[in-house]
């Protein structure tokens, strides 16, 4: 069922099914705001080079990256490539690089971030340009499911444009550790009870049940068990006060947090995604809730599905499809505006989103791939367009789509601290409401 909602006051909406959002795309409006505040066209000027800031700085996200760079280089021979990555996953670096960069008003000509809330407090301070007429000069207006469309316009303007979408509530599972444990990897839980139930069973079979890395890792397992225990509808009413953060709801998803942080390996705490994840690859550790990304980590480091691991749903979370879109701006005093228009022809062409999502784990935000194409990409690649298609889609917390970025980091530093023992599962609880408070 339809769970469409909208923020307060930015109309960014936060939680729809796939199908049901036609009418609501009505309530976007129009801009009068169309071009960057110099007056100039958007794009034009210095195309000469394009600074681009990532965090796909190393491993699969790099090859991804490299990907895409080869058919920018191909179709726009004459602007050079800049690569500014800055380590961390998640941008857990990046953003606070972007933020003093954006505030000093020294921004690179374009920068990652997410579809969604996320770029709320940059859009406020007037650090973007509104690109929505390189929409209709790239004809991308229809490229893009509608649902992505409504989390990327904000008030009839839009800021951004989506290189790919990724699943977060994936669970990676180490197939010989489940069987170790006497579990069928075929056959995964279906609610987080039963979940908590076989890592007691890994416990006892001497594995490291579940593993999670830093802050926004905790956040994406966090949100996936809200997700679970509250479902999609009322998950989504905590992003516009209609479900809330204090209730018993949340309280019950917090203790069965609590229970599953009880099984992790602390010293993975300050790790990115890749050494947390690790464990599963070698077959120490049974499970780790991350995003598809994954799927290319697995790849890289040649694990076959079904052999070596099996992903599925976080359990109580089939059929709702916990979205993030990777989206780049192009900001205003950029010093190369047509550098970065190039670039987001690139990323948004149908060339550049195959060769990008098919090594980056991701699906295209594209919908209108031939079946040829289609192909090219993994089985749960595949497996996802089928799941993003049909599913609920709701949005990610982690990884901006839900909040705008001083919630999500508020949340991300009770987590921690929540992880290293420093607070107890009511103190938790209080942070995330006050974390979602402040942020309005
Ligand atoms: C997310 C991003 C993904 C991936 C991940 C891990 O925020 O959307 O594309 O890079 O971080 O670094």
């Amino acid at each position: 069922m339809s769970v469409s909602t909208y923020m307060s006051r930015r109309q960014v909406l936060i939680g729809a099914s796939a199908t049901a959002l036609a009418a609501t795309l009505a309530a976007c409006g129009s801009s009068d705001k169309k071009e960057g505040k110099s007056g100039e066209a958007v794009g034009q000027g210095d195309a000469s080079q394009v600074d681009v800031v990532t965090w796909w700085q190393a491993g699969s996200e790099k090859d991804g990256l490299e990907a895409l760079v080869k058919v920018f280089n191909a179709q726009f021979p004459k602007t050079k490539f800049a690569n500014k990555a800055i380590a961390g996953g998640g941008g857990s670096q990046a953003k606070q690089k972007l933020a003093a960069d954006l505030s000093a008003g020294n921004p690179p000509d374009t920068y990652q971030a997410h579809a969604g809330a996320e770029l709320k407090d940059d859009i406020d301070a007037g650090y973007l340009q509104d690109v929505s007429k390189l929409y209709d000069e790239f004809k991308l207006k229809d490229a893009f499911p509608k649902t992505l469309m409504e989390r990327l316009t904000v008030d009839g303007a839009i800021y951004s444009v989506p290189s790919n979408i990724h699943r977060n509530n994936v669970v990676w599972a180490s197939v010989s550790v489940l069987k170790a444990a006497g579990l069928d990897p075929a056959k995964p839980a279906q609610t987080i009870d039963a979940w908590i139930s076989d890592m007691e069973k890994i416990k006892a079979a001497g594995y490291t049940p579940i593993t999670m890395g830093m802050a926004w890792t905790q956040m994406g397992l966090f949100e996936s068990v809200l997700i679970a225990d509250l479902g999609a509808e009322k998950y989504s009413g905590l992003f516009d006060g209609t479900t809330d953060w204090a209730g018993a709801e949340v309280t019950k998803a917090v203790e069965h947090y609590a229970k599953i942080v009880s099984f992790t390996d602390k010293s993975l705490y300050t790790e990115d995604w890749e050494p947390a994840i690790k464990p599963i690859m070698e077959g120490k550790a049974a499970y780790n809730v991350m995003g598809d990304w994954a799927v290319a980590g697995f790849n890289a480091a040649k694990k076959t599905a079904g052999t070596d691991y099996v992903y599925f749903p976080v359990p109580g979370t089939k059929g709702i499809f916990d979205f993030l879109a990777d989206s780049f701006t192009l900001p205003e005093k950029a010093k190369h505006p047509g550098g970065a228009k190039n670039w987001l022809s690139c990323i948004s062409s149908k060339e550049g989103q195959v060769a990008f999502n098919t090594v980056k784990g991701s699906i295209p935000a594209r919908t209108d791939l031939t079946d040829e194409e289609k192909k090219k990409f993994s089985e749960y690649q595949r497996s996802a367009m089928e799941d993003f298609s049909k599913d609920t889609i709701v949005s990610s917390i982690a990884h901006g789509a839900a909040l705008p970025a001083k919630a999500s980091n508020a949340m991300g530093d009770a987590l921690s601290k929540f992880a290293q023992g420093a607070s107890d599962a009511k103190a938790l609880q209080k942070a995330l409401a006050e974390a979602y408070k402040a942020a309005q």
